[in-house]
C-alpha cells in the first residue's frame, strides 16, 4: 500500500494520472489537492469518484498551513503537478505562475522534509532547456536556459527540488517531459485547439511560420513512466521523458485536419508568440536504459484516439471553451497585435 498526494490532480496530466494510478493499483490510497484554478477540473475525475482509495481537497499549494496539516497525515510520496501551465498566459501576467510554481513548490517541499515523506516527484517540463536551433537533443545535464516566464518559472522550482536534495537530504526526483496530448486537455492547447476548432470549422491559428518543433507523447505514456519512477525512481535524479516524436506545427495541424477530413483552408498564419522556442528534442536514453521504459503510443494512433475523445465529449470542451477562456483570448490577441 502507497499513501501518495497528488497537486494539481483535477488538471489534464493530473487527472490522468490519479485515474491511472488508481487503475493500475487499486491498494492505493491517492489524495489529490486542488485550487480548481481555471485549469482544474473535477468532471476530470469522474472515473475515481466514489473510490475509497481516493480523496480530493481543494486547496493552494502555496498555503502553508493547509500544506503542513495535509501532510501531517504521513504521505509516501508527493507527485507535484500543480501549476500555471499555460506559456502564452505568462506571457500576460507572470505573477500567478512565481505565486504557483515557484513559492507553491517550495511550501509543499518544505511541508515534504517536516513530514520525512520518502518521495517528493517533481513534474517539470523539456520547456526548462530553452529552445535548441541545430540538430542534437537535451540531456538531463544540459544547462537550464528557459525563455519564457513559465519555463523560467519551472526552472526555479527544479532549482529548488534540487537544493532540497543537496541541502536537507530530502528524497527528490525532477522529471522533464515533452509536450503531452490525450483527453482533457484544456482547449488553450495546440491540439485540443485544432481539433475542437476544426469541429467548430473555425480558424485555426497557427503561430509565425508554423516550423517550430515539438516532441508529442501521449498522456497514457508519461504517466506510464512516473508511475515507474515512483517504484523504481533514484533520489537527487533527473529523468527525461519524450515522446521521440518531433513535429512541426504545421505538420502536426495536417495530420489532424486529415484524420478529421477537415480543410487545410481553416489555418491562418497569426503572429508569433513572443520569445516563441524554436525546438525541443529530447535524449530519453536514461530512463529508458534505468527504468525499461519507452513510449507506446505512436502519433497517429494517440491522435486518433484523442479526436474521437473531442468527438465524444463535446459538452466537456464546450463549457470549458466559454466565459473565462473567450476573455483570455481576446486579451492575449489584443496584446500581440498591440506589440506587433
Ligand atoms: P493544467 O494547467 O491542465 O493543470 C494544472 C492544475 O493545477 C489545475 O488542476 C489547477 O487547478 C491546479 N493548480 C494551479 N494552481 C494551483 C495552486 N496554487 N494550488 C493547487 N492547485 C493548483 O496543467 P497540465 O498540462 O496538466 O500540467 C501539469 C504539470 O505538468 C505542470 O506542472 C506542467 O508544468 C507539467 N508539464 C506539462 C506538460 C504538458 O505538455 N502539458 C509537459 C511537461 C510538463
Ligand atoms: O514542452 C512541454 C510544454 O508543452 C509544457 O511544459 C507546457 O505546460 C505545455 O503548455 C506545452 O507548451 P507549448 O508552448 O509547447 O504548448 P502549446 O500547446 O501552447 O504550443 C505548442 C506549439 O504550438 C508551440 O510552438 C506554439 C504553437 N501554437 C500554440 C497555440 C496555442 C500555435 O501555433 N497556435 C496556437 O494557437
Amino acid at each position: 500500500m502507497m499513501k501518495i498526494l497528488v497537486t494539481g490532480g483535477a488538471g489534464f496530466i493530473g487527472s490522468n494520472f490519479v485515474c491511472y494510478l488508481l487503475r493500475e493499483h487499486p491498494d492505493w490510497e491517492v489524495t489529490n489537492l486542488d485550487k480548481l484554478t481555471y485549469a482544474g477540473n473535477l468532471e476530470n475525475l469522474g472515473d475515481v469518484e466514489g473510490n475509497p482509495g481516493y480523496h480530493f481537497v481543494k486547496g493552494d499549494i502555496t498555503d502553508r498551513e493547509l500544506v503542513d496539516k495535509l501532510l501531517g497525515q504521513g504521505f509516501d510520496v508527493v507527485v507535484n503537478f500543480a501549476a500555471e501551465s499555460h506559456v502564452d498566459r505568462s506571457i500576460l501576467d507572470s505573477s500567478p505562475f512565481i505565486r504557483t510554481n515557484v513559492q507553491g513548490t517550495q511550501v509543499l517541499l518544505e511541508g515534504a522534509r517536516q513530514h520525512k515523506v520518502k518521495l517528493f516527484l517533481q513534474v517539470s517540463t523539456d520547456e526548462v532547456y530553452g529552445s535548441l536551433g541545430a540538430p542534437g537533443k537535451f540531456t538531463e545535464e544540459s544547462p537550464l536556459l528557459p525563455n519564457s516566464p513559465y519555463a523560467a518559472s519551472k526552472a526555479a522550482a527544479d532549482c529548488l527540488c534540487r537544493a532540497y536534495y543537496h541541502t536537507y537530504g530530502l528524497p527528490v526526483v525532477i522529471t522533464r517531459c515533452s509536450n503531452n496530448y490525450g483527453p482533457f486537455q484544456f482547449p488553450e492547447k495546440l491540439i485540443p485547439l485544432v481539433i475542437t476548432n476544426a469541429l467548430e470549422s473555425k480558424e485555426i491559428p497557427v503561430y509565425g511560420d508554423g516550423l517550430n518543433v515539438r516532441d508529442w507523447i501521449h498522456v497514457e505514456d508519461h504517466c506510464r513512466a512516473l508511475d515507474l519512477i515512483i517504484q523504481q525512481g533514484k533520489p537527487g535524479e533527473i529523468y527525461n521523458i519524450g515522446g521521440n516524436c518531433e513535429e512541426t506545427n504545421l505538420q502536426l495541424v495536417h495530420c489532424i485536419l486529415a484524420i478529421m477530413g477537415k480543410p487545410r483552408s481553416l489555418i491562418t498564419f497569426v503572429a508569433d508568440r513572443p520569445g516563441h522556442d524554436r525546438r525541443y528534442a529530447l535524449e530519453t536514453s536514461k530512463i529508458e536504459r534505468e527504468l525499461g521504459w519507452r513510449p507506446a503510443i505512436l502519433l497517429g494512433e494517440g491522435l486518433r484516439g484523442t479526436v474521437q475523445w473531442y468527438i465524444q465529449n463535446q459538452s466537456w470542451w464546450q463549457r470549458v471553451k466559454s466565459g473565462e477562456y473567450v476573455e483570455y483570448y481576446e486579451r492575449m490577441y489584443s496584446q500581440r497585435a498591440g506589440s506587433g
